[in-house]
């Protein structure tokens, strides 16, 4: 290994993507063994084969991300390596290359969108609240899901292949084969989108699966976002109440002709005896799909040619980022007998995904697999999530010998599955506990000398993980929404822990595409018509918080990366949601209508209150928070990007709502007319509390912190910034003391009552041991996550980018030691300490391109730049 590597090369924040645009950017990472080590240059290189492209001439810059493609336009459907080399100022150079593939060119298509004939699904309209809380409701017989379609599409080839893509869409979900088996490993194509707005289509190279003769593209289609039963109140018929297919295969022959075909000649049959919901669950018989279905030979006489439709294509759009896969699959920790006689597997761990199941038998046993969070007060099977299809049930009919399934169309939240219906013995070594996610490139990690906040940091991952699907939803059993006021308190965490850019920017779009005309930022994105129907009896399609996740998103993303695209392509959104906002705005603030507000407040809830009786009590003085501090960040914002006037303009608007806060809100002795934690909290954050009555409001916050029993009382719009404001204001003390807290609201209380993920309400299992009917994984309180980092392992990032940083260890914890190692765009960035005696011995080590101030807290630091370095402070 030379004394400079260059690595982690990567395109969009992409490792080897797959659908690159003309328009995108690179980075790579530098490391070097030498101490103080900058890039002084760069030089990229684009090949396509033999023949260069592009040459960006040697660059002097230390910038390693965020750089933009400047060359000729790239070919379609391409396969093209970039190399980077880089220097540094030793005189030292070293290089790299990878590669990427171009997405098909925009152009028209030659094929149609094909739907199988088929029973329409039946729209069903629940009333969404009152389903949610209704018990479990009578044994059903699912007789109004329509089957799975089963799609023969037949392309024959005559001469000799250069190369081939199939391009593939669906009204629903869809798995494809060519000849009997799979391609691609995606899970979920084509990805949750707007539908109506946009539509994914995946590419696949199929050159060296085509034979010579006939062949068979195999589909089968499944019900999936587009008319499964979606959302708290399980609307179905989203966009359709039919499945559709859409595929084109594009062959260039060796003679240098090329052809398209399409699926509109095309056979199809229902899959008898099955059906695929994405939240209520899948039924396959094995005994029943017609065996060899998609090998050429099969004789499908009998089967029905597809209908040509003219639905929209300009949809149509190639896929962005990763597709969600498998992505840990492990023997679940144990089979358990309840005391009730339920034969129940426990995975160990709370997570979205399914079991895999193999075994040898005879046909038609029917086994019947039922998901859920948690057992109930006495160890038995409890179906924590309630209402109409919220099932999370699966059913396999076997066929004859040994054979192995997972679901293909369905995910769950669970970590214990009951089981009926399994010949034989039950053992862990026949399952399989398969985890899914959109994301498995984790840049972050945390530990330290406590147990418990090493659990809570783990379940903080495992709910990202979960709830990485697709889109970054709520939960993955009962919604599988893409909440937007999850993100904006639980952002920052996300990006720490993963290379999530790619995925929050993907997301972006869709609530881009989602905005309203007047600028409003709905709620969720997509933005459902269960979720608009939620709105309408609300009152309001947006809310603090949430729709202010168009400037708080972006805005953790730039913190982050450092790189402004990701503000410059929302800013025009930022802008329109500002003025919508603004419209609202009564004399300065901005409390109309209905709000989420500090969402789950503890108290209320632990008072039998609803979490809707959080929204009322705290709406009115969080919106007008909100607002102003969404102002403040849209001054930064436009201040980032050069945009001066409106810099000044947003700054006066803060200005502005600030004085009108003070003015309604608070009084001469710094109380707030609001009785919870949470309200001092985005007040003191925000800078709404006048200079000379600060320290009023931050006793009144430390007083009812004591009065609670030093238990936080916070819900999702003030959690995230509890622990700051106290540090902020000279209670470090008391924010630590939160910290370790295990009563009940607390974190260590989850951790303490078996949580393996973050609980949506604080007390999904109460104090009494009652087990309640929440979501069991939900990130948003996961948000403290961030906090840790920066506090109790300290390593604060003082500049986007983490060009400048601070490490300042959390000595004043309690703790022994903590470590923490983040993945910054110019490379990982890792701090450790550990006290003994007086002593306090911390190890940091710094990627090139980035300044570390090193020092305790409130003492002296030193500047350092890139290398390892250990220190040994007396205290
Ligand atoms: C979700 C939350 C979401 C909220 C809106 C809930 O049902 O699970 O996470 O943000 O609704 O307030």
């Amino acid at each position: 290994m030379g004394l400079l590597q260059v690595h982690t090369l990567r395109i969009d924040g992409l490792r080897r993507p797959q659908y690159v645009k003309q328009e995108f950017q690179f980075s790579w990472i530098l490391e070097s063994e030498r101490k103080g080590c900058v890039q002084t240059g760069y030089r990229i290189q684009l090949w396509q084969g033999e023949g260069m492209i592009w040459d960006s001439g040697k660059v002097s810059s230390g910038a390693c991300s965020g750089i933009r493609y400047a060359g000729p336009k790239l070919q379609p459907l391409q396969e093209y390596v970039w190399q980077v080399c880089c220097w540094d100022d030793y005189g030292e150079t070293a290089a790299a290359s990878d590669r990427f593939r171009t997405c098909r060119a925009e152009k028209p298509w030659h094929a149609h969108w094909v739907q199988p004939v088929q029973k329409a699904t039946v729209p069903e309209r629940p009333a969404p609240f009152e389903y949610a809380n209704r018990a479990e409701e009578q044994p059903r017989d699912y007789k109004e899901f329509q089957p799975v379609q089963l799609v023969r599409s037949s392309i024959e080839i005559e001469k000799e292949v250069r190369c081939a893509f199939v391009h593939v869409s669906a009204h629903g979900l869809y798995h494809l084969e060519l000849n009997g088996e799979a391609v691609g490993n995606d899970l979920f194509a084509p990805e949750c989108t707007p539908y109506d707005k946009l539509i994914f289509y995946q590419s696949y190279d199929v050159t060296r699966r085509l034979k010579a003769g006939k062949n068979i593209f195999g589909v089968a289609l499944a019900d999936g976002w587009w008319i499964g039963r979606l959302g708290l109140g399980s609307w179905n018929c989203q966009y359709g109440d039919k499945k559709d297919l859409f595929l084109e295969c594009e062959v260039l022959f060796e003679d240098g002709s090329r052809a398209y075909f399409g699926a509109e000649k095309a056979k199809a049959a229902p899959s008898r005896g099955s059906y695929a919901d994405l939240f209520v669950g899948e039924k396959y018989d094995a005994s029943a799909v017609p065996e060899g279905w998609s090998l050429p030979e099969f004789d499908d006489t009998l089967w029905q040619p597809v209908l040509v439709t003219d639905m929209p294509l300009e949809t149509l759009q190639p896929q962005t980022g990763q597709s969600v896969r498998i992505v840990k699959e492990w023997e679940p920790l144990a089979v358990l007998r309840t005391p009730n006689g339920d034969t129940v597997v426990d995975a160990g761990q709370n997570l979205a995904g399914f079991l895999r199941i193999t075994l040898d038998t005879g046909a038609g046993c029917e086994i019947v697999l039922e998901y859920s969070e948690t057992l109930d007060e006495n160890g038995n099977f409890f179906n924590n999530i309630k209402g109409v299809n919220k099932d999370q049930r699966d059913v396999y009919i076997t066929r004859d010998g040994k054979q192995s399934w997972q679901p293909a169309f369905t995910y769950h939240g669970f970590r214990y599955v009951r089981i009926n219906g399994w010949p034989g013995e039950l053992s862990c070594d026949q399952l399989r506990v398969c985890a899914v996610s959109s994301e498995d490139d984790f840049t972050g990690d945390f530990a330290c000398s406590d147990e418990r906040l090493n659990q809570l940091q783990h379940n903080i991952i495992w709910s990202q993980i979960s709830n990485m699907v697709s889109i970054p939803t709520d939960c993955p059993q009962r919604e599988k929404v893409g909440w937007t006021g999850d993100l904006t308190v639980y952002a920052p965490t996300m990006l720490y822990l993963s290379s999530a850019e790619w995925f929050l920017r993907r997301w972006l779009k869709y609530l881009r595409a989602e905005q309203f005309e007047n600028g409003l930022v709905p709620v969720t994105a997509p933005y459902w018509k269960i979720c608009r129907e939620m709105s309408r009896l609300l009152g309001s399609d947006t809310s603090c918080g949430w729709g202010d996740a168009i400037v708080f998103v972006p805005w953790a993303i730039y913190q982050e990366t450092g790189n402004q695209v990701v503000l410059e392509e929302n800013y025009d959104a930022m802008r329109r949601w500002m003025s919508y906002v603004e419209r609202e705005d009564k004399n300065g603030s901005w409390n109309q209508g209905f709000h989420f507000g500090d969402w789950m407040l503890p108290s209320i809830i632990m008072a039998g209150g609803t979490p809707r009786d959080t929204a009322y009590a705290t709406k009115e003085l969080f919106s007008t928070a909100y607002y102003a501090y969404s102002a403040k960040i849209m001054a930064q914002i436009a201040a980032a990007l050069g945009r001066l006037a409106d810099e000044k303009k947003y700054e006066r608007l803060y200005q502005d709502i600030r004085q009108a806060f003070a003015e309604k809100y608070v009084r001469a002795d710094g109380s707030l007319p609001l009785p919870y934690q949470g309200a001092y909290v985005v007040s003191l954050k925000f800078g709404l509390i006048p200079e000379s009555k600060r320290a009023g409001a931050v006793n009144h916050l430390c007083r009812l912190i004591e009065e609670n029993g030093t238990r936080l009382d916070t819900g999702f719009l003030s959690v995230p910034f509890l622990l700051d404001v106290l540090c902020e204001n000279r209670h470090r003390d008391l924010a630590m003391r939160l910290l370790f807290q295990t009563e009940c609201p607390s974190w260590l209380y989850m951790v303490e009552h078996g949580a393996t993920t973050i609980w949506e309400s604080w007390d999904c299992i109460s104090p009494e041991g009652k087990v309640g009917s929440y979501s069991y994984n939900h990130y948003a309180f996961g948000c403290v996550g961030d906090w840790l980092y920066r506090e109790i392992a300290g390593v604060q990032n003082l500049e986007p980018g983490y060009r400048r940083v601070r490490l300042c260890p959390g000595i004043d914890s309690g703790l022994s030691w903590a470590r923490t190692s983040h993945r910054t765009p110019q490379g990982w960035l890792a701090f450790e300490w550990h006290k003994e005696g007086g002593k306090i011995q911390v190890k940091a080590e710094i990627p090139i391109g980035t300044a570390a101030e090193l020092g305790l807290p409130g003492q002296k630091s030193v500047t350092v730049g890139s290398g390892q370095y250990e220190f040994v402070w007396g205290v």
